[in-house]
């Protein structure tokens, strides 16, 4: 038996804002960030809606796609580096916002690796028979990362635009701030008889250079784990040492990638289709050169959602879908790397 992806499904912000918009909040560029991520747009979500509600909108188009109810739900996994509080995790009150019955719920903190992470689980509880149908959602509001306050002028419905030091605060940001959007995927997973289905995995985890992409403040290795100094000094908002991330991304990828396709007994020119995680239109060039594969083996989406961490994989899976470009029988290689690091390949024969 293998577990097959039977639905699929996503939502974005409300607020849909281009690099244009952005550069009237700081000194960036629509073309440096095109040139540099690929980036086009992102979309933010209104105050107050939180990750949870984007995976509940994510989760009802995925299960009415597979054509099952959610009292047929047995099990959910829950992939988010944004959680709507610290702790509980998104599982129960995406239960809650759902009117689900009370099944056991799992949160996955693998960041923009959460997907590929909670597809093996997902895979592992239905071929263990611990779950007959798993939802599976990856879901993200980064908004609540971003250091400016003119939500209102950015919207277009009045207030202020930056001030002179406002506008030197969002700059000093710039090269994280302007990659990251708002969005859910989820995805329907269920066991069946036959080739078709997820294939195997090849998962990595190595903490060694784990500060070249966190967040400093807001956490339990300090005390109190959240302190007026550190939101002033604006520890609450991710670090990255961009080039670092890049040079790990663009070799880890594609190896995770060859060692999967070696302990499947495959090649990577049997892989139809390549979804990578989205964080940078570049790094995804440089995966498909490294491994060789032609345009139309690849397909990115960045350009329209920017980077949205645990919610990419399913949004451009959703997009190949409903869109016919995976057939049936296609063998579909996901990959993707993230803070942690996190790092790995997941195999679907569709
Ligand atoms: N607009 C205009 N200029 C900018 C911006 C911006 N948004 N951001 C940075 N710059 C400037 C810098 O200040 C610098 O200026 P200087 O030369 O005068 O000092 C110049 O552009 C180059 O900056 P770099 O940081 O060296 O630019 P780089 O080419 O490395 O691109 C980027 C930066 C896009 C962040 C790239 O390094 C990248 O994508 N890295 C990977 C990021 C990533 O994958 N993150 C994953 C996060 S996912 C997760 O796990 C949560």
């Amino acid at each position: 038996m293998r577990t097959q992806i039977i639905g699929s499904g996503f939502v974005t912000g409300e607020h849909r804002i281009t690099n244009d918009q952005l550069a009237q909040l700081m000194d960036t560029s629509d073309s440096w960030i095109r040139e540099r991520s690929g980036v086009e747009a992102r979309y933010y979500v209104e105050q107050g809606t939180a990750t949870s509600d984007l995976g509940v909108g994510a989760a009802k188009k995925a299960l009415e796609d597979a054509g099952v109810t959610k009292e047929e739900v047995d099990y959910v996994v829950f992939a988010t580096m944004t959680p709507d509080h610290y702790f509980p995790g998104c599982g129960g009150i995406f239960l809650e916002k759902m009117k689900m019955p009370q099944i056991p719920t799992l949160d996955i903190r693998q960041q923009c690796t959460g997907f590929l992470y909670g597809l093996q689980v997902a895979d592992v509880l239905v071929r263990s028979g611990e779950a007959r149908t798993v939802l599976l959602v990856g879901a993200e509001v980064h908004s609540g990362f971003m250091p400016w306050r003119n939500w209102d002028f950015l919207f277009g419905r009045g207030g202020q635009p930056p001030t002179p030091e406002e506008g030197a605060l969002n700059t000093r940001f710039r090269d994280r701030t302007v990659l990251f959007g708002d969005a859910a995927g989820a995805v329907v997973m269920r066991g069946s008889e036959g080739d078709r289905g997820m294939l195997g995995y090849q998962l990595h985890s190595d903490g060694t250079n784990f500060q070249d992409l966190y967040v400093p403040g807001v956490g339990f290795a300090h005390r109190p784990f959240v302190d007026e100094q550190q939101t002033k000094d604006f520890l609450h908002i991710p670090e990255m040492n961009g080039r670092a991330v890049y040079k790990l991304a663009v070799s880890r990828m594609p190896q995770a990638v060859r060692e999967l396709c070696a302990k499947q007994r495959m090649t990577v020119g049997d892989i139809d289709l390549l979804i990578a995680h989205q964080a940078n239109l570049r790094i995804n060039e440089a995966v498909q050169k490294s491994l060789g594969l032609s345009d139309d083996r690849v397909y990115n989406n960045i350009q329209k959602y920017g980077n949205t961490t645990a919610a990419t994989i399913p949004i451009a899976l959703d997009e190949c879908r409903k869109s016919g470009r995976i057939r049936p029988g296609q063998l579909v290689c996901f990959v993707g790397l993230g803070s942690g690091f996190h790092w790995g390949a997941a195999l679907m024969r569709a």
